[in-house]
């Protein structure tokens, strides 16, 4: 059997359609982040998430992760554009959304907050976060650590009911023999971001880990590439993190890239071959910038 192919991209920061931002929103943290956006000026490119977008189509991945920061402000006009661009990219059931702080900067955190993505956040939609979506031999754990936070601050949090559910899902998951690759846009590994940008209750989520095991967390978030581990029940876990899909060069953060992840199938030798597909600042093209295996 091939290995499975995952593309991993995140925080493409999709431009916001004209209007997104009413006058009812300058009194809320929307403006302060408008005034964000601003001074970031020309670091996210439409232009360039095309670019990696059809990167990612001419590999042909089986599925897609995205984790999470679609948006900038999280209006409505905003969810509208990102469910049109989420259409865009195939059958619904070939993406997976995990949706970040910037698509849920106000506001309470209301279940249908996220509903017009629903196709993309699972394959049963009236069930809540964990969402687990079985793909060959691969489970996709989708986590969400997005909630409203106070202004300045873009920390995460998973929140009890989701860990405990978490905690029944790994063993479980791990006894069918699949795969358990979960996915969240806030970084479970100290240092990755700051404090105010961190996830809250990281500790709750590494001591499920530590008893449960997994086998790879993808997020996003930072803007960075980055990869960590995590203590496992029987090893270290994989935790990979990619840079904006957006991000041009010259910029705060690395230009735009996305991970091919191919997971191996057989259940004894399960290989994970990572391969970064970034933006040349020479050529302009997505071109390969390595490929690595990840240890067991
Ligand atoms: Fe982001
Ligand atoms: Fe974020």
């Amino acid at each position: 059997m091939p290995p499975f192919r995952l593309a991993h991209l995140s925080d493409p920061h999709l431009p916001p359609p004209k209007g997104a931002l009413g006058l009812r929103d300058l009194a809320s943290k929307r403006a302060l982040s408008a005034m964000a956006w601003r001074r970031k000026g020309g670091q996210h490119d439409k232009a360039v998430l095309d670019a990696l977008v059809a990167d990612i189509g001419a590999r042909a991945p089986d599925h897609i992760a995205i984790t999470g920061d679609l948006t900038n402000f999280s209006t409505s006009p905003e969810v509208a554009a990102a469910r049109a661009w989420l259409s865009s990219l195939g059958p619904h059931g070939h993406v997976t959304v995990s949706p970040g702080n910037h698509d849920a900067l106000v506001g309470p955190a209301e279940a249908h907050r996220f509903a017009p993505w629903g196709p993309w956040l699972a394959d049963d939609e009236a069930k809540a976060f964990p969402h687990v979506r079985v793909r060959g031999h691969v489970a996709i754990i989708n986590l969400c650590s997005a909630i409203p936070t106070a202004p300045w601050l873009a920390t995460g949090r998973l929140g009890e009911a989701q860990l405990a559910q978490l905690a029944k899902l790994l063993p479980d998951l791990a006894d069918r023999g699949l795969f358990r690759l979960i996915v969240l846009h806030h970084p479970p590994v100290m240092g990755v971001v700051s404090r105010r940008k961190s996830l809250e209750d990281a500790d709750a989520f590494r001591a499920i880990l530590a008893t449960h095991g997994a086998d790879l967390i993808l997020h996003g978030h930072a803007h960075e590439a980055a990869l960590g581990v995590l203590p496992g029940s029987t090893g270290l876990v994989p935790v990979l993190g990619v840079p904006s899909a957006s991000a041009t060069p010259g910029g705060h953060h690395p230009p735009a890239r996305w991970h091919e992840i191919e997971i191996g199938a057989k259940a004894d030798d399960r290989q994970v071959w990572i391969t970064a597909r970034g933006l040349s600042d020479v050529t302009g093209a997505f071109e390969t910038l390595g490929r690595y295996r990840l240890a067991a």
